[in-house]
């Protein structure tokens, strides 16, 4: 009898451990969680093809200054019920870099650096002030950064929708509403003609699911809601809207060799613990509204947002397939969840203990910059790496940040993955949206009351590599 009791619980608990171990076994093998030992990788052996293009990317409302027409503007004068400003510390973007007027500045210092490419964004608040209504002076002012960099030798890649409605749109409900999408679309046709004889790279939206999770998940950015079904329709169109635009650019003269595409940021949602199925099942959760929903619409045509008691939207536009010439990739980091019954813990990220951690609220994560690579090749257009830097106040950890992203980037390329550009976020520190200017992004520091840019020392490292790659 006691020796059948025992052989009855030792049943139990193997299927108990096997059916907590095997699903983690499953989930582990169909995303692996990338680890390498950097005490054996040589990050100075690095090899670029020679038409690599060498870039830095910025965005119109974090540099140009003097914005008063887009929603960003109305949010940095917000406080919330409890009296406290929307951005840290009641910081604004006021005059920024002042870029709108620096920017031969700028490019000259790019140019010195050895940049071959500059991505920014073009601020449709600026260029339609008033619905309908576009501003000459504001398109003759991009048109001039253009040929300023043209002259410079650098390539312009331009982002038509970095975050930020001018405020008639967002009092339209933006991208909320479906309809609200053909202001976008005009806008894009207006800018695209303007400035189609001087650019060729052209990024639709900048990441659609950040601007989602943060304007209507979290409601750390605008209109800082927090409605989980709204966000699913938002995610929608503002997918959708990248497809119109996408389309039509392509029925445009000169459209079909413009190459556009749309910038993803491929941050993983990863498990704390992977041989925690719970943490599995979050991270999974996560994952598949924040990575997958995106590139499953783009590649099938399915969009499919499923948060299990929170929303749920399924449809179909089969126009999204082939709707990118290229994508850019945005990486940072990956986030890591634990399970928790309490949702608002669930949701919450956590730091790995053995990660060199950045000033934001992740850790780097080189490896996952090379699991975002294999992924975004699924679509097998080229790749332009639109984004990719680390927030260092103290510029102490920016050169080893380099020295392995772009071994990452230098390994992928000699394993075969089609990547044609890198673009460092950021040219110089800038208003890092609800994080203020606390965050410390640029290559170029600045000294606010006068303006002047000086180059990081952590920075060196990236104009080395680049002239190395020359050679
Ligand atoms: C990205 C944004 C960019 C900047 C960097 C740090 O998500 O596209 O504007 O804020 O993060």
């Amino acid at each position: 009898m006691k020796s059948k009791s025992r052989l009855f619980i030792l049943i139990i608990a193997s299927v108990l451990i096997l059916a907590w171990i095997i699903p983690c076994i499953i989930f582990q093998n169909s995303r692996p969680q990338l680890k390498w030992d950097w005490s054996k990788i040589d990050t100075k052996k690095v090899t670029f093809p020679k038409d690599f293009l060498w870039g830095t990317a910025t965005a119109a409302h974090q540099v140009e200054g003097n914005n008063t027409n887009n929603q960003w503007y109305l949010w940095e004068s917000t406080i919330d019920a409890n009296g406290k400003p929307m951005i840290a510390g009641g910081q604004r973007a006021g005059l920024a870099c002042d870029h709108w007027r620096r920017y031969p500045q700028d490019i000259r210092i790019m140019q010195d650096f050895g940049l071959n490419s500059y991505r920014f964004s073009v601020e449709w608040s600026r260029i339609e002030p008033q619905e309908g209504v576009f501003d000459t002076l504001a398109i003759r002012h991009y048109q001039d950064v253009c040929d300023s960099l043209i002259a410079a030798g650098i390539i312009p890649m331009v982002t038509l929708h970095h975050f930020t409605n001018p405020i008639w749109f967002e009092k339209k409900g933006a991208f909320e509403k479906k309809e609200n999408i053909a202001d976008f679309v005009r806008f894009t046709e207006v800018i695209y003609l303007a400035l189609k004889d001087r650019v060729s790279l052209w990024c639709t939206i900048n990441e659609p699911a950040v601007y989602v999770v943060a304007g209507y998940f979290q409601g750390a950015n605008p209109p800082g809601k927090k409605d989980t079904k709204l966000a699913a329709i938002v995610l929608r169109n503002i997918l959708e809207a990248h497809v119109q635009a996408y389309w039509k650019i392509k029925s445009l003269p000169g459209g079909e060799q413009a190459k556009v595409g749309l910038v993803k940021n491929m941050t993983q949602a990863d498990p704390y613990n992977k041989w925690n199925p719970g943490d599995w099942i979050f991270a999974n959760l996560i994952e598949g509204v924040f990575n997958g929903t995106t590139l499953n619409f783009l590649k099938t045509g399915k969009y499919r947002f499923v948060m299990p008691t929170m929303a749920k939207l399924i449809e179909e536009n089969p126009k999204a397939v082939g709707s990118m010439d290229f994508i850019g990739l945005n990486y940072y980091s990956h986030y890591n969840y634990k399970f928790s019954f309490n949702l608002d813990k669930a949701f919450q990220a956590h730091l790995l203990p053995d990660e060199i951690k950045t000033d934001m609220d992740y850790a780097s994560y080189p490896e996952g910059f090379y699991r975002a690579i294999k992924t975004v090749s699924e679509f097998g257009v080229p790749i332009y790496i639109t984004e990719n830097g680390i927030a260092d106040a103290k510029d102490d950890r920016r050169e080893l940040f380099i020295n392995q992203y772009l071994y990452v980037v230098s390994k992928a390329i000699a394993d075969g993955y089609n990547i044609k550009g890198y673009y460092y976020w950021s040219l110089m520190d800038n208003f890092e949206w609800s994080l203020g200017y606390d965050m410390k992004f640029g290559l170029f520091g600045i000294d606010m009351p006068t303006q002047t840019r000086y180059l990081k020392k952590g920075a060196q490292r990236y104009r080395d590599i680049i002239i190395e790659s020359r050679k």
